[in-house]
């Protein structure tokens, strides 16, 4: 695999580490292009029900890498943003469950990276931000859309305007985050929820992840139209049958994802 992207395997859970400790994990194209390729990756392998996403030493991802955006015109930087946005959206497509274990900075495209993913544990050290306006620009990997949907309109006008940083225990307040953990807890703690999760069924998850990120932008009863036939057809799967199976005869069910 590529030399910025590692990816690690154990049972049905995938890990994803952003390895660019030196420029504290800053998404180049290059960074972009291995998580895409990494991303692909893990979507082609079928055994994969969980994906855990985090970085190495003391950064998620501090952001976009402000050394190569310094010299782009109109036309780089829209297709630096329309890069972003294809490798994010890819992320939150994946059939499966998405968690990012935000181990330190999560700025700029580190946070969008972080709000791309289906849930977010972090280190009692991490540090959350979209800051792009200190430098001039606004967020550009989906910040605006994203974090307004996560944590509110109000919450996210004032962390976009002001730029600030704001810790684990805030950004746990107001919703961006589901928990925190000690460091040396972090990866452990994402990496058994999503064990646990991938002893689910399958198909289960992914419909739910889909009607969830799917049902958020369109009228209610468009959305519960969409739940009534993702329902009506779990009713056609091996996995159903197995599940309440196994719950009748008092066994754990072993899921096929069919
Ligand atoms: N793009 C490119 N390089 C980055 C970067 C980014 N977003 N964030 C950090 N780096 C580089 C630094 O330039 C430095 O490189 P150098 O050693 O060659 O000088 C290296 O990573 C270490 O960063 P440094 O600033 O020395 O670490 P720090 O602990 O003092 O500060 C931060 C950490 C996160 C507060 C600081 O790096 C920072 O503000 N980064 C930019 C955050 C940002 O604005 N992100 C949004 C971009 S749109």
């Amino acid at each position: 695999m590529s030399s910025f992207v590692e990816v690690s395997q154990d049972g049905h859970v995938s890990t994803l580490t952003i390895n660019r400790p030196d420029k504290l994990n800053a998404l180049s194209q290059e960074v972009l292009g291995d998580l895409g390729a990494a991303i692909e990756e893990v979507e082609r392998n079928d055994a994969v029900r969980a994906l855990v996403l985090t970085g190495t030493g003391k950064a998620f991802v501090a952001g976009a890498d402000i050394a190569a955006m310094k010299s782009m015109n109109q036309a780089e930087g829209r297709g630096f943003g329309a890069l972003g946005h294809t490798v994010f959206t890819r992320l939150e497509h994946l059939r499966f469950p998405v968690i990012a274990a935000v181990n330190g900075f999560a700025l700029g495209g580190g946070c969008e990276l972080a709000l791309a993913c289906d849930f977010v544990y972090a280190s009692s050290k991490a540090k959350f931000g979209q800051p792009e306006v200190n430098l001039g620009i606004i967020p550009g990997f989906g910040g605006t859309q994203r974090l307004p949907r996560r944590v509110g309109s109000a919450m996210a006008r004032e962390l976009i305007y002001s730029g600030k940083m704001i810790n684990a225990a805030e950004a746990l307040r107001i919703g961006l985050i589901n928990a925190v953990f000690e460091p040396e807890e972090l990866l452990g703690a994402a990496q058994k929820i999503a064990a646990d999760i991938a002893t689910k069924g399958p198909l289960a998850v992914g419909e739910a992840k889909r009607l969830i990120r799917d049902g958020v932008d369109i009228p209610l009863p468009q959305a519960n139209k969409l739940e009534r036939d993702a329902f009506g057809a779990g009713f056609d799967t091996e996995d159903q049958a197995e599940g309440m199976a196994a719950f009748l005869e008092k066994r754990a069910p072993v899921f096929k994802g069919a």
